[in-house]
């Protein structure tokens, strides 16, 4: 039951994949949005940058003019636009106003959350962003309030579904690269401009906001190690199926403990073989899962739809009917802590497995030239495969863990030997230890 009169006006920026779906939502489901916050959500305005393309929309409620939005009567602001500026200055601008924002936008949070943040704590307003990271899948949340008082060790997962959906269909049809992308645009999982996906920034952009939240420290995408999949090709694909793995893009944030006892976090993102029996190996299409390992609750797993209107529409719903709920009640939710403020460790300084396939002379004492380099930057041979062609022989290396630097510079000197005729394919290993 409604106990007042009181209404909770929501100014929804952007009206494109996850926007209309809101839209749509907040229209359909009003009254029991309504019962479970106490309160109506009146929709105030919905901005975009070309009404007229937007001819079904109530003409008294669309803008071009989202700063006019955000600066008027309105108690929660809803971002669904994407990019940086300019809308980091109008959810800045709504915060001080101690107005509650939601917003979806990964890219924002994984540069500017720290400002955001500090806003919404001086006007007692709430920030929320589950849906910035997998979708419709529940995480940050449990991340923020149902881990607090675990020690979290590990986040490793897929976290973008354009990718996903692009490397599930090159395994499983030897489909081309540019169709799969155009079919995940069409699909509407990619981002406005899709190079976010295929080159890792999306995926680098919710790795910072994943390790910031467990890790209970400050990382901005910067932080992380980036590596798209562009590079990823179909001798990579056939080289993993041979050894019975698949290739996944994987964001994987870790504390790791020094021998002296010393912490810091490690947050990357780059394609893995991954064994086919490995529980990430079955996540195809759009779909994100999530492996979060802490102390005291061992291993879970968050699984999921990663992308498109709805499914991402869930999240942001969720989001607006707890802020909505914490502004009829008088409160706050939860705030992000970033106490812990521990060092980032570089991608070199990390330690890795290698997958390495060769092509090289088929001659005594290859295969101890080559050894012989893995021994000179101290890296362990985990195992070794060889099959003879004519004159060339084909050989697989997969290392022991090694700190990624050593392992970049074994291959590198490996390429130059004169027995090595190419290496075929090089990339990092998961899920076998
Ligand atoms: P779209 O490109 O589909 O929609 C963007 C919307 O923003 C459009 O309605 C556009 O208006 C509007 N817009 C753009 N610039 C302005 C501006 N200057 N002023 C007012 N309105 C503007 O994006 P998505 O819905 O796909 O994504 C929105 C956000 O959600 C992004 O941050 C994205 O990263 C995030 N996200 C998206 C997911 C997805 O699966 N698509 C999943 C999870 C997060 P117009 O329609 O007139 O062009
Ligand atoms: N472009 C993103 C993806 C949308 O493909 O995962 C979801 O954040």
């Amino acid at each position: 039951m409604i106990a007042n009169d009181r209404r909770i006006r929501v100014a929804l920026l952007g009206h494109g994949t996850v926007g209309a779906e809101v839209a749509r939502l907040l229209d359909e489901q009003a009254g029991e949005l309504a019962a479970r916050v106490g309160a109506p959500l009146e929709l105030a305005g919905i901005a975009v940058r070309r009404p007229d393309k937007h001819p079904d929309l109530p003409r008294h409620l669309v803008t071009a003019d989202a700063a006019g939005l955000v600066d008027s009567d309105v108690d929660v602001v809803v971002e669904l636009i994407g990019g940086i500026e300019p809308v980091r200055g109008w959810l800045l601008s709504a915060l001080q106003k101690g107005k509650s924002v939601v917003t979806a936008n990964k890219a924002l949070l994984a540069e500017h959350s720290a400002e955001l943040a500090e806003a919404a704590d001086a006007a007692g307003a709430d920030l929320y962003f589950e849906a910035a990271v997998a979708g419709a899948i529940p995480l940050l949340r449990p991340l923020r309030e149902s881990l607090a008082g675990d020690r979290i060790t590990r986040v490793m997962g897929i976290v973008n579904g354009t990718t996903n959906y692009i490397l599930s269909a090159m395994d499983a049809t030897g489909a081309g690269y540019a169709e799969t992308l155009d079919e995940a645009s069409r699909l509407g999982y990619a981002e406005a401009d899709p190079t976010a996906d295929v080159d890792g920034y999306d995926a680098a952009s919710k790795a910072a906001i994943l390790a910031s939240l467990a890790f209970h420290t400050r990382v901005t995408a910067a932080d992380v190690h980036r590596e798209g999949i562009a590079g990823v090709s179909a001798s990579d694909i056939v080289a993993a199926k041979v050894l019975g793995r698949t290739v996944k893009l994987l964001a994987i944030c870790e504390r790791v403990t020094d021998a002296d006892g010393g912490e810091s976090v490690s947050a990357r993102v780059h394609p893995v073989m991954i064994p086919r029996g490995h529980q990430l190996a079955g996540v195809n299409g759009a779909f994100n899962a999530v492996y979060v390992e802490a102390d005291a609750a061992g291993e879970l797993m968050f699984y999921g739809q990663g992308a498109g209107g709805a499914p991402t529409a869930s999240a942001v719903l969720g989001d607006l009917v707890a802020v909505a709920r914490n502004r009829v009640l008088g409160g706050r939710g939860p705030r992000e802590s970033a106490h812990a403020a521990l060092p980032i460790r570089s991608m070199g300084q990390t330690p890795t497995r290698y997958h390495i396939s060769l092509d090289v002379a088929d001659r005594a004492g290859v295969l101890a030239q080559v050894a012989q380099v893995f021994a000179v930057h101290d890296v362990s041979i985990a195992a070794v495969r060889q099959r003879d062609r004519h004159s060339t022989a084909s050989l697989v290396i997969v290392t022991h863990s090694a700190p990624d630097a050593a392992l970049r510079a074994t291959v590198d000197e490996i390429s130059r030997l004169d027995v090595v005729h190419e290496v075929v394919s090089v990339m990092r290993v998961e899920g076998e230890d």
